[in-house]
């Protein structure tokens, strides 16, 4: 089942509630929570502080995308502000088993992400410590950026590892998913379809979340 993960970060954050309730209501699973800190890649987005204020508002999964440095200092505030997921990129982190089994032992799942010129052989030791693998088809920091289709093998490469080692994580898209460039993504094999902009569109959130999932039910 395809799952839909919309990106707040381009959500009108003066009515954040109202922004969730209709991408819940639309049916998506996944809340994807962008973290950045202007240091890991060159924007600020929002804290623990936010996560934990919306945590009450919705049942989605928090799939909560960590693109700070030294992410191991805030695995633990991120857990208590109610994620359910966290992804940590493999660029930021010393000890890559350490991070994803400290993730675990919080009784969150776990996750790695790639960035658009790290190779999956980067990430390929770790594999069987990951509940969800993240691939990025954009530079990490911004919304509204074109997806670069030359990561999409990345998808393909990361689902036949899994099927060859009977690995069980889902497999998550991030960066410029749009309703037209939809077919690809799915058919290199991604499961997991985050969407910030074409989402969070500043008209109708709720009829653009609805027509991703209706989309989703046409391909499935
Ligand atoms: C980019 C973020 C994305 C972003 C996606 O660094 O990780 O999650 O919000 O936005 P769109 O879908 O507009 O590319
Ligand atoms: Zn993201």
């Amino acid at each position: 089942m395809i799952k839909f993960a919309p990106s707040l970060l381009s959500a009108d954050f003066k009515k954040l509630e109202e922004e969730i309730k209709c991408v819940d209501g639309a049916g998506a699973q996944y809340l994807h929570l962008d973290i950045m800190d202007g240091h890991f890649v060159p924007n600020i987005s929002y804290g623990p502080a936010v996560v934990k204020d919306i945590r009450p508002v919705s049942g989605m999964v928090f799939d909560v995308h960590l693109m700070i440095s030294e992410p191991e200092k805030y695995i633990e505030e991120f857990v208590k502000a109610g994620a359910d997921i966290i992804t940590v990129h493999v660029e930021t982190v010393k000890d890559k088993r350490g991070i994803l089994q400290m993730i675990r032992d919080f009784g969150v799942k776990s996750s790695i992400s790639v960035k658009p010129k790290t190779p999956v052989s980067e990430i390929e030791d770790v594999l069987d410590l990951c509940d969800m693998v993240l691939v990025m088809t954009v530079e990490p920091g911004f919304g509204g950026q074109s997806l670069m289709e030359d990561c999409l093998p990345k998808i393909t490469e990361l689902a036949k590892i899994r099927q060859e080692k009977g690995y069980s994580y889902e497999i998550e898209i991030d960066g410029g998913v749009k309703l037209s460039n939809l077919d690809k993504v799915l058919d290199a094999g991604a499961e997991v379809i985050v969407a910030g902009s074409a989402c969070f569109d500043r008209k109708d959130t709720r009829a653009a979340a609805d027509a991703f999932i209706k989309a989703f039910a046409k391909f499935s």
